[in-house]
C-alpha cells in the first residue's frame, strides 16, 4: 500500500469532515506534517503557511488554496497530492488520520501501529478485510479509533485495552469473532463502546464494569451468551445500554436500577428468564424499555409506574403472569405500551384511562378477564377517552360484555 518512512510518493486521498468549530484542526495537521520533514523538504510545500494577516483560529484559513490540496464547497479537505515531489520524512507526527467514506480495500497495515503521534484515526465505511492490527496497540495517545462499517474479521486484539487514552471505540458493522477482550475494562476514559453488528461470541467480561466514563455502551446483535455482568450496575453515567439480540441468558440484575442516568434500555430477543428487577423503578430518566422477546416470567413490577419519562414499555413475548399495575397509570408520557403474547390475567385496569399520551396499546394474547360487568364497562369508556389512540389490541383475550361504543373512535382496533 504505502511505506511509511520514505516519502518519494505520497498520494493520500483523504475525507475530512471537521465540522466548521475545528476547521483549523486540518490546517495544523498539515503543518506539523510539514515541519516534521526532512531536509529540504518543508521548502517544497511554499504555499503551504498561513499568512500573518488571518488569525490561527480563524476558521477560514483553511489549507483549501494549498498546493496539492483540494476541497468540497464545505472547504473540507477532501484530497490531499503531493507526490512526485521529493518529500523526505515521515508520518510519525501525523496527528489526524481520516481515511473513511472511501472505497478502501485490503487490510489496515500493520505499519499504522508506527504512527506514534495518532490522535484520531478513522477509517469507518470502506470496505477493509482482514483483522484488526495488534499493533495499533501501540498507539498511546489515540483517543480516537473508528473502524466501523467495514469487512475486518478475526478477534478484537486485546492490545486495544493498552490505549489508555481512548475516549471512543467504534468497531461496530464488521464481521469480527471471538470474545470480547477483558483488557477493554482498562480504558478508564472510554466513553463511547460500540461492538454492534459483528459475530462476536463468549460471555460480556465483567471488567465492563470499570468503565467508570463510559455513556454509550452498544454490544447488541452478536451472539454473545452467559449472564449479564451485575457489574455494569456501577456505570453511574451510562445512558444507552443496549444488549439486544444475541443470546444472553439468566437473571437481569437488579444492579441495573443503579443506573440513574439511563435513558435507554434494550435487553430484547435474548433468553433471558427470572422476574423484571423491581429496582428498574429507580431508572427515572429512562425513556424507553425494552425487554420483549425473552423468557421473563413473574409478575410486573408496580415500580415500573415510577418511571414517569417512559415513552414505550415493550415486555411482549415472555411468560409475564400476574396482573396489570394500576400504577402504570401513571406514565404520562408513554405512547406506546406492548405487553401482548404474555400470560397476563386479571382485569384490565381502569388506570389505563390515564394514559394521554397512548398512541398505541396491545395487550392481546393474554388470559385477561373482566370481573364482570362493572370493571369492564368502566373499561372502554376510559379507553374511548384516550385522544392519542391509534391502534387498540385486546383480541385473544377473555373479556367479556358489550363492545362499548365509545371503542370506534380508535382508527384500529381488534377486539
Ligand atoms: C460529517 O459532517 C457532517 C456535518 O458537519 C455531520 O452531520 C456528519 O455526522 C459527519 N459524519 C460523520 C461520519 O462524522
Ligand atoms: C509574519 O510576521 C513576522 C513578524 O511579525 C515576520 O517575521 C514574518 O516574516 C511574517 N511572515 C509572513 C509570511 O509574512
Ligand atoms: C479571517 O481571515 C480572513 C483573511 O484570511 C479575513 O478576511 C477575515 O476578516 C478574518 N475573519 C476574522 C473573524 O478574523
Ligand atoms: C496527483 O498529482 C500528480 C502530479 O502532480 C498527477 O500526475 C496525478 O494525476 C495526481 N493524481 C490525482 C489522483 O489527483
Ligand atoms: C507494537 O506492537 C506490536 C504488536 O503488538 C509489538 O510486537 C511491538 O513490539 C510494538 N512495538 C513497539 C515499538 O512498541
Ligand atoms: C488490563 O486488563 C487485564 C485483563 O483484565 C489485566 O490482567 C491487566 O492487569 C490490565 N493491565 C493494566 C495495565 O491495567
Ligand atoms: C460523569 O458525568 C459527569 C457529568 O458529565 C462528569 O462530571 C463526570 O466526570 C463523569 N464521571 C466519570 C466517571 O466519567
Ligand atoms: C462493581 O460492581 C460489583 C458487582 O455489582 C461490585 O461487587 C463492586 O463492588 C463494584 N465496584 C465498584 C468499584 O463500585
Ligand atoms: C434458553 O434458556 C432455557 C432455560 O432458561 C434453556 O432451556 C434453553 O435451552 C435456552 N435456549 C437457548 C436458545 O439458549
Ligand atoms: C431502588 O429500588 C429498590 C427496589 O424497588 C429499592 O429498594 C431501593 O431503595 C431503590 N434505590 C434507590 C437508590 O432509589
Ligand atoms: C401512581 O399510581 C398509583 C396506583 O394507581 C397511585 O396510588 C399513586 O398515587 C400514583 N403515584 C403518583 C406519584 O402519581
Ligand atoms: C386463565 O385465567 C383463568 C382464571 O381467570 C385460569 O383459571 C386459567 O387457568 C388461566 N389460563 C391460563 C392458560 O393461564
Amino acid at each position: 500500500m504505502f511505506s511509511l518512512y520514505s516519502y518519494y510518493l505520497l498520494l493520500l486521498v483523504l475525507a475530512l469532515n471537521t465540522s466548521s468549530n475545528f476547521g483549523n484542526m486540518e490546517t495544523e495537521a498539515l503543518l506539523i506534517w510539514k515541519a516534521s520533514l526532512l531536509n529540504h523538504s518543508p521548502s517544497l510545500l511554499p504555499t503551504w503557511t498561513i499568512s500573518n494577516s488571518s488569525s490561527y483560529f480563524n476558521t477560514t484559513t483553511t489549507p483549501c488554496t494549498w498546493f496539492g490540496i483540494s476541497c468540497n464547497n464545505a472547504r473540507n479537505v477532501v484530497k490531499l497530492n503531493v507526490s512526485s515531489l521529493g518529500l523526505q520524512g515521515n508520518l510519525r507526527d501525523l496527528t489526524i488520520l481520516y481515511l473513511w467514506e472511501n472505497q478502501l480495500s485490503g487490510s489496515i497495515p500493520p505499519e499504522i501501529g508506527n504512527l506514534k503521534s495518532l490522535v484520531d484515526l478513522q477509517l469507518a465505511i470502506n470496505t477493509l478485510t482482514g483483522s484488526i492490527p495488534a499493533s495499533l496497540g501501540n498507539l498511546s495517545d489515540l483517543t480516537t479509533l473508528y473502524l466501523y462499517d467495514n469487512q475486518l474479521s478475526g478477534s478484537i486484539p486485546l492490545e486495544i485495552g493498552n490505549l489508555k487514552s481512548l475516549v471512543d471505540l467504534l468497531l461496530y458493522t464488521n464481521t469480527l469473532t471471538g470474545s470480547i477482550p477483558p483488557s477493554l475494562g482498562n480504558l478508564s476514559d472510554l466513553t463511547t463502546l460500540y461492538l454492534n453488528e459483528n459475530q462476536l461470541s463468549g460471555s460480556i467480561p465483567p471488567e465492563i464494569g470499570n468503565l467508570k466514563s463510559l455513556v454509550d455502551l452498544e454490544l447488541n446483535n452478536n451472539i454473545l451468551t452467559g449472564s449479564i455482568p451485575a457489574s455494569l450496575g456501577n456505570l453511574s453515567n451510562l445512558t444507552t445500554l443496549n444488549l439486544f439480540e444475541n443470546q444472553l441468558f439468566g437473571f437481569i440484575p437488579p444492579e441495573i436500577g443503579n443506573l440513574q442516568s439511563l435513558e435507554s434500555l434494550a435487553l430484547f430477543t435474548n433468553n433471558l428468564s427470572g422476574t423484571i428487577p423491581a429496582s428498574l423503578g429507580n431508572l427515572s430518566d429512562l425513556t424507553t424499555l425494552y425487554l420483549h422477546k425473552s423468557q421473563l416470567s413473574g409478575s410486573i413490577p408496580p415500580e415500573i409506574g415510577n418511571l414517569k419519562s417512559l415513552e414505550i414499555l415493550a415486555l411482549y413475548t415472555n411468560t409475564l403472569t400476574g396482573s396489570i399495575p394500576a400504577s402504570l397509570g401513571n406514565l404520562s408520557d408513554l405512547t406506546t405500551l406492548y405487553f401482548y403474547d404474555n400470560q397476563l390475567s386479571g382485569s384490565i385496569p381502569p388506570e389505563i384511562g390515564n394514559l394521554k399520551s397512548l398512541v398505541d396499546l396491545e395487550i392481546n394474547t393474554n388470559n385477561l378477564s373482566g370481573t364482570i360487568p362493572a370493571s369492564l364497562g368502566e373499561l372502554p369508556n376510559e379507553i374511548g377517552s384516550l385522544s392519542e389512540l391509534d391502534h387498540l389490541d385486546i383480541s385473544y383475550n377473555n373479556l367479556s360484555g358489550p363492545v362499548p361504543k365509545e371503542v370506534g373512535n380508535v382508527p384500529s382496533y381488534y377486539i
